[in-house]
């Protein structure tokens, strides 16, 4: 089959067949479904001379707290079959320094932003809402639940189903109702489902599904720990099966509410996993330490696969591996058009429902 490369910001080579890439998280429009996931290229910088950062989705930042942080000790990361142990403390120059330096340099180039926000307690969450809200460059905010919360004995926000609400519906109620709040979900719970739905009847607009899974390596010479923190995140392709299996319960739970699928993604063929699952954009994170330019590649690749299978749309790809058996493309694809018709003229033929309902 011919080569077909994506439409629009990334690839569209002339004379080749197009895709049309574009996504919605909530009425935030995009024309890449491919984003970088927090923590793993800083906020931008480092991979501004391996591609065009305007060319993919979205930039997510690093998440950031309200005071600087010089995070955990040393070692903070070792290596794991098919992933990376990472316990790294959540190190960063604090909201000040991060809305004077950062969030400018990405606004000057154009590159739609994501700000990750991190807090020891719900207060603190929304304090760092209250500075963003006065930040015109924010595309979106995500919101990292994965901290121990310092008024309850550490417990994880994520762990939580009510604390997770407290925070995400802290800093929906500041942020402009405009500004999607996307609550990013830990795996390390019994019913991720559960969770879900209590931060989207919080306000989530959408949700980022997942954040690391705690793990723990001991190293065979000093017998002790291998990272100073005891245990870590783990991430990379080890944890993809898990993402995608937190997508697709998600999904099916909640099949209008946008899902970021997150874990392990390399390739193409990793992010159409996510996709088929329900997630109607990817974020790509460890797999950037191999290859920087990964983000951009994998946006290439998808629209690739896509292509290859006969889909027109990006759109039309999400959530399609819950289809009934045999059901076929064009009766998938027809269905997502009835509902479009179904709800109103003037809407975005390529807009789903399913992406749309939350804003
Ligand atoms: C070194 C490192 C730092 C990370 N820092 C953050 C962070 O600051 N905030 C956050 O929400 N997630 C953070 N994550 C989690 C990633 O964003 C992502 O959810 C996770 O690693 C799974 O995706 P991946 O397998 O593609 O890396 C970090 C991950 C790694 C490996």
């Amino acid at each position: 089959m011919t080569a077909v490369i994506g439409y629009g910001p990334v690839g569209g080579e002339p004379g080749e067949p197009r895709i049309d890439m574009k996504t919605w998280i909530g009425d935030w429009v995009l024309p890449s479904p491919v984003m970088t996931a927090s923590g793993c290229s800083a906020n931008g910088k480092e991979l501004d001379a391996f591609f065009d950062l305007t060319r993919i989705g979205a930039v997510v930042t690093k998440s950031v707290m309200l005071a600087p942080r010089s995070g955990r000790a040393t070692p903070r990361m070792a290596e794991t079959p098919s992933g990376m142990l990472n316990s790294i403390g959540l190190q960063g120059p604090g909201i000040e320094s991060f809305v004077e330096n950062d969030l400018p340099w990405l606004r000057e180039r154009g590159v739609r932003a994501v700000v990750s926000i991190a807090g020891g307690s719900v207060e603190e969450y929304g304090k760092l809402a209250q500075v963003l809200r006065y930040c015109e460059e924010i595309s979106a905010v995500e919101v990292n639940i994965s901290c121990p919360n310092v008024a309850d004995r550490g417990q994880v926000f994520a762990c939580d189903a009510k604390l997770a609400a407290d925070v995400v519906s802290n800093v929906r109620r500041i942020i402009p109702s405009e500004i999607p709040v996307i609550a990013k979900l830990s795996p390390d719970v019994t019913d991720i489902v559960g969770i879900a739905y209590s931060v989207v009847k919080a306000g989530a607009t959408a949700l980022s599904l997942i954040n690391t899974t705690l793990g723990m390596v001991i190293d065979t010479e000093t017998l002790r720990p291998a990272l100073a923190g005891v245990t870590g995140g783990l991430s990379g392709p080890a944890i993809r099966p898990i993402a995608v299996r937190c997508v697709w319960q998600v999904h099916e739970a909640l099949p209008d509410i946008p899902i970021i699928g997150i874990g392990g993604i390399g390739s193409g063929l990793d992010a159409l996993q996510f996709i088929l699952a329900g997630a109607s954009a990817v974020q790509v994170g460890t797999m950037t330490f191999n290859d920087p330019s990964a983000p951009q590649r994998v946006h290439i690749e998808l629209a690739r696969a896509l292509a290859e299978r006969g889909f027109g749309r990006f759109t039309d790809a999400i959530g399609y591996a819950h289809r009934p058996h045999e059901e076929p493309l064009s009766d998938f694809v027809a269905d997502a058009w009835a509902e479009d018709d179904r709800a109103g003229e003037g809407a975005d033929p390529a807009r789903p429902l399913s992406s749309g309902a939350a804003g």
